[in-house]
């Protein structure tokens, strides 16, 4: 049955009269760290009073963990700090903050899911940081629904929401999303608060990704990477040195490609298998890490200029370290990588790939180029193929900078046969 919902009123800015835009007093925002830099970076420098941020994810990914251990550290750097858990009892976080090692007596932890009895605790004890774990488990009488259900999740986000902004208070909650995004969850709610950010990455493997989805307070650019560990999750600073493999000799099907991820340039190995297709009419195409539809029109811009026939063949593609790139900039890493496993040949040691891709096989120029190959020097690559408008806004490097104008002749170059 549908259900029937009362659009969400944001009562805060009601009774006002207009005012002239050069009249408007700008407000000083002071940020507040969550101690944690990777989590700070991703929030646009840290948390400002009234910050209402959703964290979403998918079950089991390490949301809980994220926010105990910010709740930590921000109740030792002096914040007042109320935790509420739906889902765990007080014995569970007990024994998740032991192998944290976290604790700290202005940390509080509640378990309801009342929507009315959390309210009345935040009153009561006036906290600075409220953590709704989850929002899914949040239920408000007199509302005909389940909790978890539309209804429910907009009408309890509201109420909290409202608190927040009118006491200035900074609201986390923690919404789960499934992989294939069906559930109404956390969706529901991008539009009511201030800053929505997943949490990603491969359950089986130890890295995850904080990305920004929306930011009233700043860039959505910005990642943060951890990697879950024994206790807990870990910062990685040097998000290059773990998306390589390191693999000690070039191997035929894997590239280093420079992407930019926000305002920090990433290094990651791609790598790419083609195999003769067991089935003609359908080649398989499995893709990770790396826009399906993206990969398809590679193929397609291949096929078309440089004559390779790999609709004959099956591709896998799959970035190392489980990580989503969404930049145009990986495009003739990705053309690269598909060749070279082709053809059966490395590319030379040492060497590095940047490019948009277009149509007709035209390398296009990329963006923070003297950012990438800045890196590029720090992490010790010897060679940079890039576009050649590019070349131009680069100098004196210690890295041989290579510029291609499509991609034909750049394949020519670097696999003559
Ligand atoms: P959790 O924070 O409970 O996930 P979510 O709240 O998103 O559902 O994290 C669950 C996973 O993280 C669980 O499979 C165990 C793992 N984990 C570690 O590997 N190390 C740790 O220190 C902790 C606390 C959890
Ligand atoms: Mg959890």
């Amino acid at each position: 049955m549908e259900e029937t919902e009362a659009p969400p009123q944001d009562k805060r800015f009601w009774g006002n009269a207009p005012i002239a835009l050069s009249d408007i007093k700008e407000q000083e925002q002071t940020r507040f760290s969550t101690g944690i830099s990777e989590f700070d970076r991703v929030l646009g420098g840290g948390t400002v009073e009234g910050d209402v941020i959703l964290i979403g994810g998918e079950p089991g990914i390490g949301k809980s963990t994220l926010l105990l251990q910010a709740s930590a550290t921000a109740s030792q750097k002096g914040k007042k700090v109320l935790y509420v858990s739906g889902e765990e009892s007080l014995s569970q976080i007990k024994l998740r903050a032991d192998r944290l090692n976290v604790s700290s007596s202005n940390l509080s932890i509640l378990c309801e899911v009342s929507l009315e009895r959390i309210i009345k605790f935040i009153e009561e004890t006036s906290p600075d940081w409220i953590i709704l774990d989850s929002i899914q488990t949040a239920y408000k009488n007199g509302i005909n629904s389940s909790a978890g259900s539309l209804s429910q999740l907009r009408e309890c986000a509201s109420d909290l929401i409202q608190l927040a902004k009118k006491d200035s208070k900074i609201l986390f909650l923690i919404g789960h999303v499934t992989k294939e995004g069906l559930i109404a969850g956390p969706r529901a709610l991008e539009h009511m608060v201030d800053a929505v950010l997943y949490f990603e990455g491969e359950k089986t493997g130890p890295f995850r990704i904080l990305k920004t989805f929306k930011n009233r307070f700043g860039s959505t650019q910005e990642i943060g990477v951890f990697e879950m560990a024994e206790k807990g999750l870990k910062e990685i600073p040097n998000p290059s040195e773990i998306f390589m493999s390191r693999s000690p000799s070039p191997a035929p099907g894997t590239v280093i490609a420079s992407s930019i991820e926000g305002t920090r340039p990433l290094m990651v190995e791609i790598q790419a298998l083609v195999t003769t297709s067991t089935s003609m009419n359908f080649p398989r195409r499995v893709i990770t890490g790396v826009d399906y539809n993206r990969v398809l029109l590679l193929l397609a811009v291949l096929e078309k200029t440089f004559g390779t026939p790999l609709h004959k063949y099956d591709l896998f593609i799959n970035v190392v370290g489980g990580i989503k790139i969404e930049e145009t900039g990986i495009d003739l890493p990705l053309i690269f990588a598909i060749i070279s496993s082709f053809k059966d040949k490395p590319l030379p040691q040492g060497a590095l790939l940047v490019g948009e891709v277009g149509l007709s096989g035209e390398v296009r120029g990329v963006s923070n180029i003297k950012a990438r190959i800045k890196e590029a020097e720090k992490l010790g690559f010897k060679k940079c193929i890039l576009p050649e408008v590019n070349l131009s806004s680069l100098a004196g490097g210690k890295i041989e900078c290579i510029g291609v104008k499509d991609i034909v002749s750049a394949l020519k170059k670097f696999f003559p046969n």
